[in-house]
């Protein structure tokens, strides 16, 4: 596995049919060509993928969206226009050359086009689009730096990494689907529903199991680290009770109290921006995979913002 950034190298793979790491401001991602059959099926080999979960396709500029959607909603045509180039992925019904390999037989399709400047270019370079869903065998921990990539993938098939530096946003793109019209958050992401709702007024936000059948890719156990995760509100008691286990806190904030000596804190961001803390999150759950912690403990955020986002993400990880 190669790791550099020479977007010529990446293109001169992705045009022969292989699939490439790529970076984008949300998370990494595995690409391939929408129109190779061959390669898109090594993107689901490589991260052990369900064959029924669609992926999410990166267009180079926002007037693809015409190229490659149909019966757009005028709610979608604000949104785009509104947050693209950026973390925010519509689903719509797909015109005819969208493939049915991309979209697990489904009629619509997942659109976004990246704010990356670098995967860009690459686009670019490129006459097809590039179907990526996120850097991480099924179920784990999303990748937001090379490194993660090259722990996940280090012997597998993977022609290329593209290097872009550790992922701007942290989390996943925000994934609105329609109904009537009327935009639904499938899945909460990096561009806030706030944000969302200053631009086209109150949306839904799809719980489970509904999801599940909107967006499969969605299951409850999702985005999870090897280390079992926990929330909890009363620390001190928990270390109290857990004397010989080793635990990881993940937090953010001034922390006042004395620390219990089978603790150790990981701050995700001592001024509480959720910002840093969502840019934060997997790097720190990945870094805590690697020092042996028996738990991992954490304490839900505000549920504004992002905070609502990363919330999702820490139930998920903590599901069993
Ligand atoms: O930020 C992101 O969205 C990253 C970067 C690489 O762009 N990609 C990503 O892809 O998170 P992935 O495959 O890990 O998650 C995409 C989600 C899945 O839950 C999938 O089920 C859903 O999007 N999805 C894709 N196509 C869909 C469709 N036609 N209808 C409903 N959900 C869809
Ligand atoms: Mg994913």
């Amino acid at each position: 596995m190669r790791i550099g950034n020479d977007i010529f190298e990446a293109s001169y793979w992705l045009r022969k049919g292989e699939v490439v790491a790529i970076p984008t401001e949300t998370v990494y991602g595995l690409a391939a060509n929408i129109f190779n059959e061959k390669a898109v099926e090594k993107i689901y080999h490589l991260k052990n993928r369900p064959k029924n979960n669609p992926l999410i396709v990166h267009l180079k500029s926002e007037k693809e969206l015409f190229k490659y959607a149909i019966n757009i909603p005028v709610k979608a045509k604000i949104l785009a226009n509104a947050f693209w180039p950026g973390p925010l992925t519509l689903v719509l019904e797909k015109s005819g050359l969208i493939p049915n390999h991309i979209t697990s037989g489904k009629e619509t399709v997942a659109l976004r086009v990246p704010a990356k400047k670098i995967l860009l270019e690459l686009l670019n370079e490129l006459d097809f689009p590039l179907a990526a869903p996120s850097a991480n065998p099924s179920n784990r921990t999303s990748a937001t730096s090379t490194h993660h990539i090259n722990n996940y993938f280090n012997d597998k098939p993977l022609h290329y990494v593209l290097e872009g530096g550790e992922c701007e946003k942290g989390l996943e793109s925000t994934i609105i689907g329609f109904e009537r019209g009327e935009p639904i958050i499938y899945r909460l992401g990096a561009l806030s529903k706030e944000l969302v709702e200053k631009v086209v007024g109150k949306v839904k936000v799809l719980n489970e199991p509904t999801n599940l059948i909107l967006a499969p890719g969605m299951f409850s156990k999702h985005y999870a680290p090897k280390t079992s995760m926990q929330n909890i509100n009363n620390w001190e008691e928990f270390c109290e009770k857990n004397q010989d286990k080793k635990i990881a806190f993940l937090t953010a904030g001034i922390i006042s109290e004395t620390i219990p000596n089978n603790l150790t804190i990981f701050n995700l961001s001592e001024q509480n921006d959720l910002d840093e803390v969502a840019r934060k999150l997997y790097n720190t759950l990945f870094e805590i995979d690697n020092l042996n912690f028996d738990e991992i403990i954490f304490k839900y955020f505000p549920e504004s913002q992002l905070g609502s986002t990363i919330n999702d993400r820490l139930t998920r990880a903590s599901n069993k």
